[in-house]
């Protein structure tokens, strides 16, 4: 184990806090200027802009300022899996929701997480426009603004909201998606698609979402959110039903009766 594998959750916690709160800063710095910033295409759906890359910076630095020994998995700059189940691991999207912040639609996050030997340990999801703070570490809770939180009570399909994510990226998967959407519909009370997977885990985890699923993810998508729902009392699993992992792309989660539900309906072959 490396030194910085021994930094406690507490430490990680406020390490991570520090540096979703540098990334926000740099992000709100560049929200007057949003309609002349240059777009870059990773792929014909998916953008990225300097704002992405500045604000990871931010995080990297806060980071090798506090554990110079950790290594940072970033979306836009250092985006190198490697292995995650060794030492310490910071897994950070320093701008979840970029084609809502490009839009001036505000529902966009910072999320970082802290992996010690492929386990998370503490994670934080900043909501940029509504300055919320969503927080965990392992076994000590889940808070939204330093007050615990849970996932709803929700048991009913026909009562409960739930968050999904678009297959956008790759569009043969859309029609499988779609498959699945008109009974999840019609037996729930709504379906929304915010743009934000960070935002919709931690809004699982306070109870907005009674579930949430999607297939195409990424770890900085979902690393701090996993440890956010699970402290909160839900399930996130991977579309076959088992414990999700950072590494995982696809994701079922929700309060644990409507997780079963959801998986089941995720599982169950579409009636011709
Ligand atoms: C995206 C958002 C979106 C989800 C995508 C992610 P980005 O992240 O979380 O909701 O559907 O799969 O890639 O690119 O805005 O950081
Ligand atoms: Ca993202
Ligand atoms: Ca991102």
């Amino acid at each position: 184990m490396s030194p910085a594998a021994h930094a406690d959750d507490a430490y990680l916690l406020d390490t991570i806090i520090a540096a979703a709160h540098a990334s926000a800063a740099a992000i709100r710095e560049h929200e007057p200027g949003i309609a002349s910033l240059r777009w870059e295409e990773k792929s014909p759906t998916d953008f990225v802009s300097l704002v992405d890359r500045a604000a990871e910076e931010r995080i990297a630095a806060v980071i090798t300022a506090r554990l110079p020994d950790a290594r940072l998995l970033g979306e836009e700059n250092s985006p190198d899996l490697g292995n995650l189940d060794e030492g310490l691991v910071f897994v950070a999207d320093p701008l979840d929701g970029t084609t809502n912040f490009l839009h001036g639609y505000p529902a966009y996050a910072v999320s970082i997480a802290a992996l010690v030997d492929g386990v998370l340990r503490a994670g934080a999801i900043l909501d940029v426009p509504r300055n919320e703070l969503f927080t965990a570490t392992l076994g000590g809770g889940a808070k939204r603004d330093g007050q615990r939180i849970a996932v709803s009570a929700i048991a009913e399909p026909s009562r409960a909201l739930l968050g999904t994510g678009f297959p956008f990226k790759h569009h043969d998967h859309i029609t499988p998606y779609l498959g699945r959407l008109p009974e999840i519909m019609r037996a729930t009370a709504g379906v929304r698609r915010p743009g934000a997977a960070a935002l919709d885990l931690a809004a699982v985890a306070c109870g907005r979402f009674d579930a949430f699923w999607e297939m195409m993810l990424a770890p900085w998508d979902i690393a701090a959110g996993i440890l956010l729902v699970r402290e909160a009392g839900g399930v996130v699993t991977d579309p076959s039903g088992f414990p999700a992992r950072v590494a995982h792309t696809g994701i079922v989660c929700g309060n644990p009766a409507m997780h079963r539900w959801l998986l089941d309906q995720l599982t169950h072959p579409i009636a011709d």
